[in-house]
């Protein structure tokens, strides 16, 4: 049974970017539901008063906030606007779900861990963000998670998608463009497709609407791991690219961001709790890929 009156509205906000489109086009599965797909231009969540009044004049039962300030290098010098976005906007959104008894879904990411780990990371492992962007992140959690303890935080890794600007997009383009090309060998992860991210996020509001509901922190991403090189190496055997890839160290690719050797994350508890069956990153990164190079 449920408390919620129908039909069950959700809201979308930075519904422009990689996971927000993922879930414009998975909406279409799901008719009964009104969906509220805002971007930065229509609802930016740094405007207080915007979202309050917004959500004063609409019924809103699931929020999933998209919205994030996501350049991991310009948030070292950038830092008051990342705090502002990932931080204090969600702290003060998560207040605003609270007091309206809306659900609210906020998404994070593996770059909360250090990276000294060498096995895949558990939701209560040790964090320590090595840059702003994760830093900025964490403060996040916490802060949803203070002002409203019925948050549930998906924290996630290595998002790409058909849309937006992600490191699948960019590789397609230069193994086209350049002979040779250097990547990051020591840096290891899960890459995540932003349309099984959105499903799993439906399944989760399904579940609820069920009177099964998840609250706290959950880690997802594909299944399996990688390096960025062999990531790119993949990508290069899919797209049958003649361009030649060198591994290389991060100490031999300087960043203004520092990002962790190691976050691979554990889903085990999401996949307890949601019986679901995450697909393999190779299998859903071809999905990806060969979407992309069919335009
Ligand atoms: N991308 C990754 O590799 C990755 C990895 C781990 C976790 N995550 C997390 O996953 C979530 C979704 O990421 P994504 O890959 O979909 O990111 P994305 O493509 O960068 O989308 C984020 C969206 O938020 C918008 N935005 C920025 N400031 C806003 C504001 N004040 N109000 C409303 N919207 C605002 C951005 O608009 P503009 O572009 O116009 O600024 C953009 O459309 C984020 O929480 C991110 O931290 C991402």
């Amino acid at each position: 049974m449920t408390e919620h009156s129908f039909p069950i509205s959700i809201l979308v906000t930075g519904a422009s970017g990689q996971l927000g489109s993922e879930l414009k086009d998975l909406s279409k599965s799901f008719p009964d539901f009104k969906f509220i797909f805002a971007g930065k231009q229509e609802l930016s969540i740094i405007n207080k008063d915007a979202i309050q009044k917004f959500f004063d004049t609409h019924k809103i039962d699931f929020c999933i906030n998209c919205a994030a300030y996501t350049a991991v290098d310009k948030a070292e010098s950038e830092k008051e606007k990342a705090y502002l976005i990932n931080d204090t906007a969600v702290g003060h959104l998560a207040a605003i779900c609270s007091s309206h008894k809306t659900k609210l879904i906020h998404i994070s990411t593996d770059y909360v861990y250090d990276g000294s780990e060498k096995q895949p990371l558990k939701e209560s492992d040790k964090k320590g963000p090595l840059n702003v962007y994760g830093e900025s992140k964490l403060m996040g959690e916490k802060s949803a998670l203070s002002k409203n303890p019925e948050t549930l935080i998906i924290r996630t890794s290595w998002v790409y998608s058909y849309y937006g600007h992600n490191f699948v997009k960019t590789m397609i383009r230069l193994l086209k463009e350049k002979k040779e090309l250097n990547v990051v060998n020591d840096q290891i992860g899960s890459p995540t497709n932003a349309a099984d991210l959105a499903f799993v996020i439906m399944q989760i509001i399904k579940m609820h609407l069920e009177g099964k509901k998840i609250n706290g922190i959950l880690n997802y991403s594909n299944t399996g791991e990688t390096s960025w090189f062999q990531f790119a190496q993949f990508i290069k055997e899919q797209t049958g690219s003649q361009c030649e890839i060198h591994p290389v160290t991060t100490a031999q690719y300087a960043t203004p961001a520092t990002r962790p050797e190691y976050s691979v994350l554990d889903t085990t508890l999401i996949k307890s709790l949601t019986g679901i069956k995450i697909p393999f990153w190779k299998d859903s990164a071809s999905a990806c890929i060969h979407r992309l190079i069919k335009d």
